[in-house]
């Protein structure tokens, strides 16, 4: 077998909050790979660190009263912590925000600079006078200039879906002061990618990427590529540009550069390992980067393009995976489906879902699902009822006759299948097709099940003289689970270690698989636990508890779980009140909104018209029971634009926040369009 030389990478977390399972899925798919890279006998390193700089976690230290350095010194162990609970084996785990990426960064742009690559521009943009501070996008708020709602982010309205322009936002105030905005001038820093356009239309058809993501970047490749804006003005947490005072490097500059000194560092305490041989222009190492499609221009565009302009050399390849969705729907704060990694460990064995995910991915950028009867189901049928299985139904035979097994296969035919499968399983494994690799050994593990069950070695242990032919019945039982467990061991490390203690050995697949006769095994002790439902639920209970973050609740519909007692609203006089005309409704027709996930579409009738109205009462009410009921409905409220149409009135509805919600239900006499108040 060839040792090959290779360097993988996950995608850099951001030092802003902790590790959701989003996370998780990316470092689960990198450090199977790398596991598996090293299990068959290459040279394999997997580096990766924490994403220190930016606006926002200079925002949130402050927000927290700590310096930024003592921000992302805590995530860093946070993250840390929990990585190393999934079992991800890194062998460095850096910062971008360290003296190696510093040298880095300052090196690749004094170099891009000597090519003629870097430009300098004035750029007019939003600044807020009293923080000093110029404001991007997602730290402008005002009122939608299509359909008038207060509190949109300057960029786009959670209301209509409508994008803008920051300046079109109407009162438009910083979202840190609250102050109105001015506009003002600054030197900007920008890398000329143009400049390599036709190197990387080379580039992204050589090899190193998906079909799929190659051809996704040929339409911006098409469309031309824009300079792009690398600098940004202090106060930024971040690295200061060389030669140029009070002008930061862009957190996405310094960033894919963590890479290398992360890297670097590995290299700084590990006798004989060489920074050049796997950074060098002409390495014939191989570079990795692991990465989810939200960031495919930085790594597949903007990255080799710098690299090659800085005289480095480029990743053999960017592979790309798609995002992690829950339950069939995107994460979601509000649906308590944004899981926390830590909520994940409290109450569940990682090697669950590193299974899991390795049984669902592939080489292709398709979203991927956690599901949790799924997820339940495939944990204890395959991990415990098919694999553990073979292990404690055949141990028990092996110790009672002293412990040794025998020394050739009692079935050569279905021991030869998995010999002959083994090539199979690694290639699917080397081209990241994790849920055709465990079909393939699941499909073994089937036949193992097959032979013990129709040889019964647990019978024929009570019949006299039979001894020696159960043991080689369950000898051939150990070995099928041997090899199923060395094809696994990248999957599900911990259970692979368990198992190791009982085989006696430290599994390892440098060489082809071989039968193992004549060595002594050890007892057995259960290796795994089946997952029961309540786990599930107590690690949604753990996830409830903790509070969204702002970044996260930004893209999700407005939550109303707030549990503490919320104070009375201002006083209004009787007059206020009478203004509201409530008059009683039929429900005519009642629909699910395609792509929301809290409202219902009502036609209501009032008699004399009827009325659109969308309302938030999904997680109560399936349509079929409302049509027909009657309703109460603020009728004169102004129409109101909403995310998914016009909605020309609202229904009353009431119950504690975030739990059921009743709708106002009038006795069956009352008369559609009746004023009721
Ligand atoms: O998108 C993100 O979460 C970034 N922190 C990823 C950075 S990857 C690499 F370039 F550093
Ligand atoms: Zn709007």
């Amino acid at each position: 077998m060839s040792n090959r030389r290779i360097l993988v990478t996950s995608a850099l977390p951001y030092a802003n909050g902790p590790l959701h399972l989003g996370h998780i899925v990316e470092a689960i798919q990198t450090d199977i790979w790398v596991r598996f890279q090293k299990l068959r006998g290459n040279e394999a390193y997997y580096v990766c660190a924490d994403d220190a700089h930016g606006t926002a976690i200079m925002l949130k230290a402050e927000q927290l009263g700590i310096t930024a350095e003592e921000q992302i010194a805590n995530i860093k162990a946070d993250h840390e912590k929990c990585y190393q609970g999934f079992n991800i084996g890194f062998d460095n785990f850096h910062s971008t925000h360290s003296e190696e990426n510093k040298v880095y960064s300052g090196l690749i742009y004094e170099r891009l600079k000597a090519n003629g690559h870097i430009a300098s521009r004035n750029v007019t943009q939003a600044f807020d006078p009293e923080k000093n501070l110029f404001l991007a996008d997602r730290y402008i708020k005002g009122t939608c200039p299509k359909c008038k709602s207060d509190d949109q982010y300057g960029d786009n309205c959670e209301k209509c879906g409508a994008t803008y322009s920051p300046n079109e936002l109407i009162n438009p105030k910083s979202a840190i002061s609250g102050a109105t905005p001015i506009q003002k001038d600054s030197e900007h820093f920008f890398f000329k990618l143009p400049e390599f356009e036709s190197f990387l239309k080379e580039w992204t058809r050589a090899g190193h990427l998906q079909d799929e993501v190659a051809n996704k970047l040929a339409e911006w490749l098409d469309s031309g590529l824009k300079e792009w804006d690398i600098s940004r003005d202090a106060p930024y947490f971040g690295f200061e540009i060389p030669g140029e005072p009070g002008k930061y490097f862009y957190v996405w500059l310094d960033a894919p550069i963590g890479y290398m000194a992360s890297f670097k560092n590995l290299c700084d305490r590990t006798d004989g390992l060489e920074f050049d041989d796997f950074w060098n222009v002409n390495s014939s190492a191989e570079l990795y980067h692991f990465i989810g499609k939200d960031i495919v221009n930085f790594h597949a565009l903007f990255w080799p393009a710098m690299l090659s302009s800085a005289q480095f050399r480029t990743p053999t390849g960017v592979n790309v995976h798609g995002f992690l969705m829950v339950n069939g729907e995107k994460m979601s704060k509000s649906r308590g489906t944004f899981i926390n990694a830590e909520s994940y460990l409290e109450h569940l064995d990682a090697d669950y879902l590193r299974y899991y995910f390795a049984s669902k991915l592939s080489n292709s950028v398709d979203d991927i699902d956690l599901n949790f009867e799924d997820f339940i189901q495939k944990v204890n049928s395959d991990l415990v009822g098919k694999l553990v299985n073979l292990a404690s139904r055949t141990a028990k035979f092996i110790e009672k006759s002293g412990g040794s097994l025998s020394a050739t296969p009692e079935n050569p035919e279905l021991w030869q299948q998995f010999l002959e499968a083994q090539d199979v399983i690694a290639s699917a494994f080397e081209n990241r097709e994790y849920a055709k690799a465990t079909r393939e050994i699941m499909a073994l593990a089937d036949a193992a099940n097959e032979y013990l069950a129709a040889k019964a070695p647990w019978s024929l242990a009570k019949e006299e003289g039979k001894e020696q032919e159960v043991v080689a019945i369950c000898s051939l039982g150990i070995n099928m689970f041997r090899a199923l467990m060395t094809f696994l061991k990248p999957v599900v490390p911990s259970l692979a270690e368990r198992a190791e203690t009982f085989l006696n050995e430290t599994l390892n697949w440098s060489q082809p698989l071989a039968f193992v006769g004549g060595t002594q095994i050890n007892g057995f002790k259960a290796l795994l636990k089946r997952v029961e439902k309540t786990q599930i639920d107590a690690v949604m209970e753990t996830n409830a508890k903790l509070s969204p973050t702002p970044v996260e609740q930004k893209n999700s519909e407005p939550t109303t779980t707030v549990d503490e007692q919320e104070p009375i609203a201002e006083t209004i006089n009787f007059d206020d009140f009478a203004k509201v005309d409530l008059r009683i409704a039929l429900i005519k027709k009642a629909e699910h909104v395609k792509g929301a996930n809290k409202l219902l579409q009502l036609t209501l009738d009032l008699g004399n018209e009827t009325r659109n109205v969308f309302s938030g009462i999904k997680s109560a009410y399936a349509p079929e029971e409302l049509e027909g009921k009657l309703t109460v409905m603020v009728a004169n409220l102004a129409p109101r634009q909403m995310k998914f149409g016009v909605s020309e009135g609202m229904v009353l509805a009431a119950g504690p926040r975030g739990k059921k919600i009743y709708l106002l239900e009038p006795p069956s006499g009352a008369k559609p369009g009746q004023r009721v108040m």
